[in-house]
């Protein structure tokens, strides 16, 4: 009979401690690679994903350091961008050297000269630029008189005109009229909607006696003077009968001052008259440093009706209307 082997209880704790060295060892190796494996625990695992996919967060890191909030330079499209002041488009090509390209469209026009309107010119359009411009570009001075009896036969009550002005200077002609309309719907758009026209068209009658006030007002402002002295010194600020361009229904007289003197001279709306004018077809007609040329002291209220391409081109040559005229050849 077989002796029955008798276990050691020496043998069995033994065996028992084996068993469990080995599965401690096992249990650490696999934590040991599951550590390795294993993503580090983030504070915020989403704000950590959003950094490395987003590329704008490198835009940031580059955020004034100054405490300034940060302003993303968005630009909106076009059509969505209604404001009531535009912002200009960019500078222009350079220059025209006097000729500006046929422009199709109100569009066309602003991308040459790099500013839009904020009028809809839908029904101004044809007016600030006629098809036939020329006989727009009429010279009236002293050099070039009208007749005594020329009257425009396309005379219109002017839109914007001065409350209590008498109504023989109320008038100009369509065209100019109606482009007038679109400019100082404009200046209004600009912040500048009390600027009214004081004087529009004059017949020759009504430059006479204005003519004749001023030299009666010099001749009692100099008892001394010869009437020739008096008389050089009105034509510098009016022109006698026949020779202004009021008797032409293409110039107004418009500001926002009490009277039509030289306050408007330098103020906001009569700087933005100036420099806008030539968008509408309108040009400063006496410019401060043309006096040379027009014989006239500078007025920054009188503005004359030429058409959108000629004030255009004018505007960026600097040329007052008679040497404009002189260079087209059309003198
Ligand atoms: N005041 C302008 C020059 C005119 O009388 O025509
Ligand atoms: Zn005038």
């Amino acid at each position: 009979m077989a002796k029955k082997k008798k276990n050691s209880p020496y043998l069995a704790v033994a065996l028992t401690l084996c068993v469990l060295a080995v599965g401690l060892a096992v249990a650490i190796a696999v934590l040991a690679i599951s550590e390795t494996a294993l993503p580090p625990v983030a504070e915020s695992s989403s704000q950590a994903v959003t950094e490395e996919s987003d590329p704008s967060v490198e835009e940031r890191s580059e955020e004034p350091s100054h405490g300034e909030s940060f302003e993303p330079d968005i630009s909106l499209p076009e059509e969505s961008s209604e404001e009531s002041i535009p912002e200009p488009l960019p500078e222009p090509e350079p220059g025209l050297g006097g000729e500006i390209p046929q422009l199709g469209s109100t569009r066309e026009y602003e991308s040459y000269i790099g500013l839009r309107y904020s009028v809809d010119l839908v029904q101004f359009e044809k007016y600030i630029d006629p098809a036939d411009a020329s006989e727009y570009l009429l010279l009236v001075s002293p050099k070039a008189p009208l007749g005594k009896d020329y009257v425009p036969d396309d005379l219109i009550y002017i839109e914007d005109m001065r409350a209590g002005r008498p109504s023989y200077y109320s008038y100009l002609r369509e065209y100019a009229e109606k482009a007038l309309e679109a400019f100082l719907d404009e200046a209004a758009m600009y912040g500048h909607g009390d600027i009214k026209v004081s004087n529009g068209y004059r017949s020759y009658s009504v430059q006479s006696t204005l003519f004749n006030n001023y030299l009666a007002d010099e001749r009692a402002r100099h008892p001394d003077w010869t009437e020739e002295r008096i008389y050089a010194l009105v034509a510098t600020y009016s022109n006698p009968p026949g020779t202004s361009e009021h008797q032409s229904g293409l110039c107004v007289d418009m500001h926002n001052q009490i009277d039509t003197n030289n306050t408007f001279d330098g103020t906001p709306a009569a700087i933005w008259l100036e420099e806008n004018c030539y968008r509408f077809g309108f040009v400063l007609r006496y410019p401060a440093d043309k006096q040379d040329v027009t014989g006239i002291k500078y007025e920054s209220w009188h503005f004359r009706y030429v058409g959108r391409t000629a004030a255009t081109e004018m505007h960026e040559l600097g040329m007052c209307l008679e040497e404009y005229l002189e260079y087209k050849g059309l003198n």
